[in-house]
């Protein structure tokens, strides 16, 4: 039973700042992965380890050698202080860097080798993937966000879970989070689902929400909760639904 899930950069780092990761949000994160570890495929977002960068350098828009260096080792650093503390929870895990294993077109994943990452869980190790900039075969370079990330596993692996946290309830409206949405309820309630409020280039919850919609229609329900409130990331590796659960409409 493999579950996918998704720590959003919102929790381990402050949005707000350049470069600056959450080193205690870092280490529960990690702690709480550890309690339900097995066969789980972590991605983490960038943050402020790759808005910031990516903002700085006009990417995706601009294709620029530079800033491709830069933003990727930036949200490398990150990966690495999330690989640290996973081990220091007491998992065995990895890091799997987009960049050197997928192919963009057009801005989505052409082409994934993602053999490494099957071996890795059939021996017992986690791979952590990150939202990262990568190749595009048609537009030299772009940037592949965790959100789109989780939804291309969930439906390549066949995901059992696939968990979307980040630092709100769940998919808002007046207020308050949806226990489920389909695209008909979409299409209703969409003019109340934005971007992120803090530096992000990959569209807030609008984009987590049309990716997860997208992985609906394949018949592979995911939920996005609050990874700020302790005890929900446990729970939702359980399989249990602490947010909002994206289904597909009846
Ligand atoms: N209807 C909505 N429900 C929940 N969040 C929303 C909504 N509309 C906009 N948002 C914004 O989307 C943010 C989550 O997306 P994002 O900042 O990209 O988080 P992450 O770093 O976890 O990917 C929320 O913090 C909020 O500011
Ligand atoms: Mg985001």
């Amino acid at each position: 039973m493999t579950r996918v899930l998704k720590i959003g950069g919102s929790i381990l780092t402050d949005k707000s700042r350049e470069l600056t990761a959450r080193p205690e949000e870092i280490t529960r994160v990690a702690k709480e992965i550890a309690s339900h570890p097995d066969d789980v495929v972590l991605v983490h977002g960038a943050g402020s380890f790759g808005h910031f960068p990516a903002k700085k350098y006009d990417l995706p828009h601009e294709f620029n050698r530079a800033g491709l260096r830069v933003t990727h080792n930036c949200v490398a650093r990150l990966c690495e202080k999330v690989v640290e503390a996973l081990s220091l929870a007491g998992v065995e895990c990895l890091p799997v860097h987009p960049l050197s294993c997928l192919l963009l077109r057009d801005g989505r994943i052409d082409s994934f080798f993602m053999e490494p990452i099957k071996e890795m869980l059939k021996n017992g190790i986690m791979p952590v993937l990150h939202g990262d900039v990568a190749m595009d075969a048609a537009g030299k370079a772009a940037i592949v966000s965790g959100d789109h990330l989780i939804a291309y596993l969930g439906k390549a692996l066949q995901a059992e879970v696939v968990a979307v946290g980040s630092n709100v309830d769940g998919v808002l409206f007046s207020g308050r989070p949806l226990s489920r949405i389909t695209r008909k309820e979409f299409s209703v309630v969409q003019s109340a689902i934005g971007g992120s409020a803090s530096a992000d280039v990959t569209g807030g919850m609008r984009g987590k929400l049309l990716e997860l919609l997208d992985l609906a229609d394949l018949g592979i329900d995911s939920v996005i909760f609050n990874a700020g409130i302790e005890g929900n990331i446990a729970r939702a590796l359980k399989g249990e639904c602490v947010g909002t659960r994206i289904g597909r409409a009846n």
